[in-house]
């Protein structure tokens, strides 16, 4: 068991575009950290438009107070805090019915509540350029920028990139969905081009999808599939570094 006093580590999980595969990172991430690494993990749900990370693991029944409780009030982040009881993964869950924006003005003080009774916290996030990235930035300690490897989606996220390097947060490059066909860019296209290094690529992999689509995590339902083989190296790497 590692010692409750150390500060956990505080990932972000970004993109400036849509649809990159952000949630099913995050979400596979934090549980490879916690089942086959043993780490003590919380997934925040930051995406403000679809917070749909709690729907990706299949709740869909259950309205937990969630991060827009402990956005309002950071003295409630652990009350806020949801227990999956599937898996055990800890969740500041999103809510599903709220149509305003949130505010996550507040989100570094919600981290800091509860920093020290993790090992990694794990946040997801918006496709966002403006304010609320920064916030998430703010509250991170390092940062995994994912993308696909298409010009489009690798242009845009040079204005990420800035942002992140502006706040002097380190950042990583997570390539997923590779090998989908012609016109992709290599790894070292992407690394060029962004100016920063590819810590692990993922290949389209449908069982991702399926896992997704069924509400069952590749991570749980096919731990042996590409995508979760990639996104355990992912989380190898990451533990190894501490
Ligand atoms: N490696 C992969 N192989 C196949 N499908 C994938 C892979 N990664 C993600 N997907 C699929 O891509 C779609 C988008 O993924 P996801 O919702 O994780 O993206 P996102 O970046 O979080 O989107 P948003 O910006 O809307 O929050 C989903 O249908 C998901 O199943
Ligand atoms: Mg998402």
């Amino acid at each position: 068991m590692a010692d409750r006093n150390r500060r956990g580590r505080v990932i972000g999980i970004i993109s400036a575009k849509g649809g990159v595969g952000k949630t099913a990172v995050a979400l596979n991430l934090a549980l490879s950290l916690m089942l086959d690494f043993k780490k003590r993990v919380l997934a925040i749900d930051a995406h403000s438009i679809s917070p749909n990370l709690s729907l990706y693991l299949g709740i869909i029944d259950v309205v937990p107070p969630g991060i827009s409780y402990a956005l309002k009030d950071p003295s409630f982040a652990r009350e806020s805090v949801y227990i999956h009881s599937g898996t055990g993964l800890h969740l500041l869950a999103g809510s599903i019915t709220s149509v305003k924006e949130m505010d996550l003005g507040n989100l570094k003080q919600v981290v800091e509540n509860l920093r020290g009774e993790y090992d990694y916290i794990i946040i997801d996030t918006s496709p966002s350029l403006g304010e609320s990235l920064r916030n998430i930035l703010r509250a991170c300690d390092e940062v995994l920028l994912v993308v696909n490897p298409w010009l489009p989606i690798v242009i845009t996220n040079l204005k990420a990139v800035r942002i992140v390097e502006e706040m002097n947060k380190p950042l990583r490059i997570v390539l997923n969905k590779v090998g989908r066909g012609m016109g992709e860019m290599s790894v070292k296209e992407v690394e060029d081009s962004l100016g920063h290094r590819v810590i692990v690529t993922i290949p389209v992999d449908l069982e991702v999808y399926r896992g997704v689509e069924e509400r069952k995590p590749v991570m749980l339902a096919n731990p042996k599939s590409p995508g979760s083989v990639a996104i355990k190296k992912l989380a190898n790497l990451l533990v190894s570094e501490e």
